[in-house]
């Protein structure tokens, strides 16, 4: 090791103990499964595959089709996500193993598998830090039922990159949000009217939209998001998802959206966000539509109206979000 320039030291050699651990266990179709612990993925990795997969008749599919291996592989696909999530050497890091090998989670998986088409695996599946750099929006119900809807903005990630020298806080760049050349408007979305140029003491003009909708003075929903000028247009939509076509508050934050803002002329599509006939049915009637990206992450909560329970719903665009109840 010296000679060869490296770390491990006898005493590491010495210290080195065989640890004999309790095996991970669980089921295929009336089978019992017995596979290895962390530290190897091995064992629930193929017990949450295994898990997924029984519920599919897999043999009807046929060995090898199309079906069949895009159904593995989605298995595949979310297991590893897990893998890359939570596993390492138990010694150290404390791994969800129950939950990641039940058949619960299993049928939450599954309901997140599209028959025709390939999920995208993307890196920010796996949380990379606990705050996002961007804008952030909250939601909170206490438990007499007050509400409070956050969105503050920094504009961008780290804002002008300025610390104040013995303070430690940032300086955001929250002034682009003013309009940025007087009399100029055009077509890529630069705004020029005299409502919001910049002046001494004047503040700029936000899109943030934290909201409370209440009925006959009763708390309904905390809705808000991140975004830029698409907070707005995602508001909105999270609105209108439950008021007009009854979604519960998951399904509302989680639904395609899209995104017009007058300029630049163009209809802003999510990813997969809607069907390629309706695409084309909408550029038929003089539409520019772009697909693409993700709009805005609306954590939301909404009041049960019969229980009164508190539903929070965190927006799964958001690596790092999360919904909890005290
Ligand atoms: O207040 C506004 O409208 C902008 N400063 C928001 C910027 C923003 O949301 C960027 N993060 N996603």
């Amino acid at each position: 090791m010296r000679r060869g320039g490296g770390l491990i030291t006898a005493m590491d050699l010495a210290q080195y103990q065989a640890r004999e651990r309790a095996p991970i266990r669980g089921s295929y179709r009336g089978y019992e499964i017995v596979s290895m612990p962390p530290p190897s993925s091995g064992g629930v990795a193929l017990v949450e595959m295994l898990n997924i997969l029984e519920g599919y008749d897999l043999a009807g599919a046929g060995h090898n089709s199309v079906t069949y291996v895009h159904t593995v592989a989605e298995a595949m696909r979310r297991a590893f996500v897990d893998r890359a999530r939570y596993l390492g050497d138990p010694d150290f890091v404390e791994a969800p193993i129950e939950r990641l090998t039940s058949k619960s989670y299993a049928a939450e998986l599954r309901r997140t598998i599209r028959p025709d088409r390939a999920t995208v695996s993307v890196p920010t599946q796996v949380t990379q830090g606990l705050e996002s750099s961007e804008t952030t929006h909250y939601s909170v119900v206490d438990a007499s039922g007050m509400a409070v809807s956050v969105t503050y903005t920094l504009e961008f990630g780290y804002g002008l990159g300025a610390v104040v020298p013995g303070a430690g806080f940032l300086l955001n760049n929250e002034m682009g949000d003013f309009n940025g050349l007087s009399g100029v408007t055009d077509t890529t979305g630069l705004i020029g009217t005299p409502a919001n140029l910049a002046r001494p003491g004047k503040r700029m003009l936000s899109s943030m939209t934290p909201t409370i909708i209440a009925k006959d003075g009763k708390l309904v929903a905390v809705v808000g998001s991140p975004g830029g000028r698409t907070i707005i247009n995602t508001v909105l939509q999270v609105i209108l998802n439950q008021l007009d076509f009854n979604m519960g508050i998951e399904e509302a934050v989680t639904a395609p959206r899209f995104h017009h803002q007058w300029l630049p002329d163009v209809l802003s599509v999510e990813q997969d966000g809607l069907p390629l006939s309706t695409v084309a049915a909408l550029e038929a009637m003089g539409y520019r539509v772009r697909v693409g990206g993700r709009q805005g992450t609306a954590h939301s909560i909404r009041i049960d109206s019969r229980t009164g329970a508190r539903q929070g719903a965190a927006d799964p665009r958001d690596a790092d979000a999360g919904a909890a109840g005290y």
